[in-house]
């Protein structure tokens, strides 16, 4: 396995149980199917609508929520491998496997990665100082003592651009695009290698969501770490994601170079996306919006395409419709992938 990647996933499918204690009645199928690769110094955005799995597969990736099935495979630093190893976990290299590591393997991993959630103000405590919370990972990890830790604090703050004067202050004296850099700060605190942000800007007003947006490419361009940034405002990854995944019903339907995907989307819900953002007039925006989808996300069906009860390209294409609902449609294509049975371009 080549190490040029940060996290990679493979089949991961996390599926939750519906119905009472006793009785399974069935399953929303949140991540079902899953294969992204994070490479090395890039953010990885991913796109889609709201119910469609990205927050579960971010909880996922972060080691929060049990695998129902797939692999995840993370390149750790080396000195989290070395302990790993010391601690008597399986160790590749430096790439683990979570469906090989004990819980406090995990646990050990959880130094190279870390979280920003999209409410900045409820994850905050009000009652802690705010070099407590940017140092709490350090802490939470033994990473040094509590005067090395404020130091250390003081240092990340300094990166989103906060001075050592907020390190006394209360989350209250903060406004919530001040809230949201200490929360980055805090995923700096580690020099963790990869960063999961969900919906980083999406609560935050929108004359400085463009600012949070630079600090992230910053930190991407300064810090030697990956970013998987999820985001359903698709007008923001121009800016800052480097590839984008399209997720689906709990599948990444295409994927490709920003560029690529926004100036030449081949799924049709990526079409349907991009249309309803990139049409600077309202009028037009919504009848351009009617055409390229239909209906409302519901669940995957058993067989076949899981975009197929939206799907107007399938009236389209001249006998596709029993090959759309009997085979799911891989994700293929060379940089630019996507999953889509009527993509030209793949199956021509
Ligand atoms: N703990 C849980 N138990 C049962 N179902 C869950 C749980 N967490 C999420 N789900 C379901 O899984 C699906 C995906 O949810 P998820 O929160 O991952 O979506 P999302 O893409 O992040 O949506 P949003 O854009 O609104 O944040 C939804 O149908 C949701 O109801
Ligand atoms: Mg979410």
């Amino acid at each position: 396995m080549s190490e040029d990647f940060v996290l990679r996933t493979e089949g991961l499918k996390k599926w939750y149980k519906i119905g009472g204690i006793f009785s399974v009645k069935g399953y929303v199928r949140a991540v079902d199917g899953v294969d992204v690769t994070i490479r090395k110094g890039e953010v990885y955005c991913v796109v889609g609508e709201s119910g469609c799995g990205k927050s579960t597969l971010a909880r996922t990736i972060m080691g929060l929520e049990e695998i129902t099935s797939g692999e995840i495979y993370f390149n750790a630093s080396p000195s989290t491998a070395k302990l790993l190893e010391k601690k008597g976990e399986k160790v590749h290299g430096t790439i683990v496997k979570y469906s090989e590591l004990s819980e406090k393997g995990l646990r050990i991993l959880k130094r190279d990665m870390q979280m920003v959630f999209q409410d900045p103000y409820a994850s905050l405590d009000p009652k802690m100082k705010i070099w407590e919370i940017v140092a709490e990972p350090v802490l939470v990890h033994k990473l040094a003592s509590k005067k090395k830790a404020r130091e250390i604090a003081a240092q990340a703050l300094e990166k989103v651009k906060l001075g050592e004067e907020f390190l006394d202050r209360y989350p209250h004296e903060l406004s919530g695009g001040q809230k949201q850099r200490v929360m980055i700060a805090r995923a700096l605190s580690i020099s963790p290698k990869f960063i999961v942000a969900d919906e980083p800007v999406s609560m935050l007003d929108v004359s400085i969501r463009a600012e949070i947006i630079h600090l992230l490419k910053e930190i991407r361009d300064k810090e030697n770490v990956s970013l998987m940034v999820i985001t359903h405002d698709l007008a923001t990854t121009p800016h800052l994601c480097d590839r984008i995944g399209v997720m689906y019903l709990g599948k990444i339907v295409e994927e490709g170079p920003t560029r690529e995907v926004i100036e030449n989307p081949l799924h049709p819900y990526t079409k349907a996306l991009m249309a309803a953002v990139l049409e600077p007039s309202p009028e037009n925006r919504k009848r351009r919006i009617e055409v390229p989808i239909k209906g409302e996300v519901g669940v995957p069906p058993e067989r076949g395409c899981r975009f197929l009860p939206r799907c107007v390209l399938v009236d389209q294409i001249e006998g596709i419709r029993p090959m759309c609902s009997e085979k799911e449609p891989p994700l293929v294509g060379d940089g630019h992938k996507v999953a889509c049975w009527g993509a030209k371009e793949v199956h021509s």
